[in-house]
């Protein structure tokens, strides 16, 4: 009889700790935030401030590399016209920044994976920073089609863009989140 309920026990305990990982405070906001925060919708107009974009900036260029390679480039925009060929709804103050990764790359080197690290540390800085954000790769085709007007360098391509403002969304993260895969889904 004990085995069976201490059995039952721990399933429950499983089920609660895996129901609740995405909703539990862990009293540390790099936690909490990574564990609750999405990718913001809807956007409003509104300057970013200098201080936060070159921190945001600052944190991709401190990102991790295949052997230290930093591939990458930023490309940061802040032009209605030009951006809203990229991103129909961008709005007025919103700054888009594209990561280029070198296309001179050694066989070691994974410029995609490093891009992509780089893009994300951006990310967590801007909502960290309270700032909406979000990562596209729909209109990296458009970028391509015209590198120079969007600033990528020679000799750069075109990953990942991200943009980032004010959010205009007036639900809060957590509810406004995108549903998630279960924890025993992905968890082996
Ligand atoms: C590599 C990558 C490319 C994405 N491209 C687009 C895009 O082109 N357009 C868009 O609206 N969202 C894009 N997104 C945002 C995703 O749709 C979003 O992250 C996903 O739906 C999960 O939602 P969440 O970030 O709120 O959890 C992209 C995200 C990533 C990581």
């Amino acid at each position: 009889m004990f085995p069976k309920i201490q059995f039952i026990c721990t399933m429950c305990s499983f089920l609660l700790i895996s129901n609740s990982v995405f909703s539990q405070n862990s009293s540390n906001a790099t936690v909490d935030l990574l564990t609750t925060t999405g990718s913001d919708r809807k956007f409003s107009e509104g300057a970013v401030d200098s201080a936060s974009l070159d921190l945001i900036l600052k944190s991709g260029i401190n990102a991790p590399s295949a052997r230290n390679h930093q591939p990458w480039r930023f490309s940061v925009l802040k032009e209605t016209q030009k951006t809203k060929k990229l991103i129909s709804n961008i709005k007025k103050g919103n700054v888009v920044i594209i990561v280029s990764g070198t296309e001179d790359a050694s066989k070691e080197c994974s410029v995609d994976f490093d891009c992509a690290l780089a893009t994300e540390n951006m990310f967590i800085a801007a909502k960290s920073l309270g700032l909406a954000a979000r990562i596209y790769t729909g209109p990296i085709p458009k970028v391509k089609k015209d590198k120079d007007s969007y600033k990528v360098p020679d000799g750069y391509r075109p990953v990942a863009i991200l943009r980032i403002g004010n959010s205009a969304d007036d639900t809060d993260a957590t509810t406004s989140a995108s549903t998630k895969k279960s924890f025993s889904e992905i968890v082996n």
